[in-house]
């Protein structure tokens, strides 16, 4: 109701309303005091179907005082709840202060709960089971349309569950990924190596780093190239978690395996982005979800603490 810019509808419901209520007790008042003159037989001397005739019995009395119910509560209900146009009501009830009341009550309730958790390292949560179990109802909600509900990712979604990272597994790398979101960027490369017969040549050497399938002449040739590479990849191509640059060498490929797959990058580049947690999510959350993302790639270490 207060949606409107006026009163007008406040008004015209109440109207309608108070009207309805007031034709109902109307109703039964007239109806209890008009007698129909009945016949000496208590009929009115209507007659249906050529036998069916209409008795002249007053209204049954649990039937009136079911009538007269009726109307006190409604007006009973309408003095104490929302309903009288835009009136709130005495007892000021509104499903939004009813969801705000249960979740402050929800929060209040958990709060020794996640105390609990938050005194631990996300490596020492990882061996709590209960936690574990709040943990994977998390990354169930919040984070499995992304990495899948193994956590295993897809292609361009990194696999959360095996010890290849990207930004950095340590429990804290994990939480500050979370809490503020990563994007990892490569700039397009291919000027910056040469002709399109160099941009094959350095991607034959990249596959070569993994002990891939490859052209080792071409892999010969692209190697000085590599250098252009090396800033973020590394000399050896092992990757820089610092700038989130992957390791090529260990034959994991977040954006497709490949020759092809591998020129797209150095010519296209890319831009990747884990959206940052901290405004959906509560730090004692995140804390927990860290705790189950190192668990998924850190087995048994798990088991060892358990
Ligand atoms: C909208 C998709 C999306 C959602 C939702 C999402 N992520 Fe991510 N996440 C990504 C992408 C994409 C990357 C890779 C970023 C990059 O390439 O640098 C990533 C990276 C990560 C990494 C770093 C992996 C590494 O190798 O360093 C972690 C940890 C992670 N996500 C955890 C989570 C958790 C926990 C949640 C749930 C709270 C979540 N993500 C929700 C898309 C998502
Ligand atoms: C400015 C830093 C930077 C430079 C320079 C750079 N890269 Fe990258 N590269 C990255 C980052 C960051 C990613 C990961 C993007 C993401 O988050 O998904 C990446 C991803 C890749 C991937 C995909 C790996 C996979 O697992 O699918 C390949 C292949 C690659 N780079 C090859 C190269 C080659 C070859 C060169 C040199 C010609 C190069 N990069 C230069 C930063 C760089």
């Amino acid at each position: 109701m207060s949606d409107f810019i006026s009163d007008f509808w406040s008004h015209y419901v109440a109207v309608l309303t108070a009207a309805g209520i007031a034709g109902c007790a109307i109703l039964l008042w007239v109806a209890g005091r008009k007698k129909v003159a009945a016949r000496s037989d208590n009929t009115t001397g209507h007659v249906w179907d050529e036998d069916l005739t209409e008795m002249n019995n007053p209204l049954p009395m649990w039937w009136v005082g079911l009538f007269i119910l009726t109307i006190v509560f409604s007006v009973g209900y309408l003095v104490a709840y929302p309903g009288f146009g835009s009136y709130q009501g005495e007892l000021k009830w509104s499903t939004k202060s009813e969801y705000e009341t249960e979740v402050a009550r929800a929060t209040r309730e958990l709060e020794p709960l996640y105390a609990q958790f938050t005194a631990k390292s996300p490596e020492d949560l990882a061996a709590d089971t209960n936690a574990m179990a709040i943990g994977e109802r998390l990354f169930m909600n919040n984070c499995a349309q992304c990495h899948g509900s193994d956590a295993r990712g897809s292609k361009s979604f990194p696999n959360l569950a095996d010890a290849d990272w990207l930004h950095g597994g340590t429990g804290d790398k994990i939480k500050e990924t979370i809490t503020k979101g990563r994007t990892g960027v490569m700039p397009p490369m291919a000027a910056a190596v040469g002709s399109s017969d160099d941009v094959k040549n350095v991607a034959q050497y990249v596959l070569s780093l993994s002990n891939s399938p490859h052209d080792s002449v071409r892999a010969q040739l692209g190697k000085s190239k590599f250098a252009a590479c090396a800033a973020c990849h590394g000399m050896d191509g092992k990757g820089n978690p610092a700038l989130g640059a992957p390791n090529l060498a260990d034959d994991i490929w977040l954006h497709g395996w490949g020759e092809q797959a591998i020129i797209a990058m150095i010519n296209n580049g890319k831009t990747n982005q884990m959206p940052a947690q901290e405004d959906k999510l509560t730090p004692a959350q995140i804390h927990v979800l860290s705790g189950y993302v190192w668990g998924l790639s850190n087995k048994p270490q798990v088991a060892a603490k358990q």
